[in-house]
């Protein structure tokens, strides 16, 4: 069933307290990726869920970094392009910049111009929405390409952190603490 993939996606889920820094208990979603079992779940139930939706998915674009780990095979299941979304300096030719919040502080992510036409309906991918800041941001570099956010995924939410109250879009997430 459903709830039994769920479940043993988030068995293999480790918390590891005071990383990286004190009082900060990271999830840790690498060993999703030592089980072939547990991966290919975990990609599929992002795929159903967009399916789900009945919109057509023109574009994935994922989260450096950990969203460039689910981002890909979900694009290869969708049968769509997969475009990186990069912390700035990392990518060539024409981009759009945009600043965004951190828990402390700010940085800026950036896209290929090119890579996300005007109208193309696009889907955020990453592996974690903690306060949203991230996920936000790159709502704003699609809005900027003028294309549609037709939904922002992840495989966490950490609900506590009320992150998807700083988002205007469908937010699903396979998980939440
Ligand atoms: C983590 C995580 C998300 C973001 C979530 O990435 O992978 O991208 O933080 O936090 P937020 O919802 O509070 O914005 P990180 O900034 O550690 O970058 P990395 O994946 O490149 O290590």
């Amino acid at each position: 069933s459903k709830q039994a993939r769920i479940d043993r996606i988030k068995a293999t889920i480790r918390t590891c307290p005071d990383f990286p820094k004190p009082g900060i208990p990271f999830k840790d979603l690498m060993p999703i990726l030592h089980n072939p079992d547990v991966f290919s779940d975990t990609i599929a139930l992002l795929e159903e869920h967009v399916r789900e939706t009945g919109t057509k998915v023109d574009v994935v674009a994922g989260l450096e970094a950990r969203g460039f780990l689910f981002g890909p095979p979900l694009a290869l299941r969708l049968n769509c392009a997969f475009v990186p979304i990069r912390k700035a300096g990392k990518l060539p030719g024409e981009t759009v910049k945009c600043s965004y919040v951190l828990e402390y502080g700010q940085d800026t992510m950036e896209i290929q111009q090119s890579s996300v036409k005007p109208n193309q309906n696009v889907v955020i991918v990453d592996d974690l929405i903690a306060t949203g800041g991230t996920m936000a941001g790159a709502c704003r570099l699609v809005e900027t390409m003028q294309a549609n956010v037709v939904g922002c995924l992840a495989v966490v939410e950490l609900d506590y952190l009320k992150g998807r109250d700083n988002l205007k879009y469908a937010v699903h997430s396979l998980i939440h603490y």
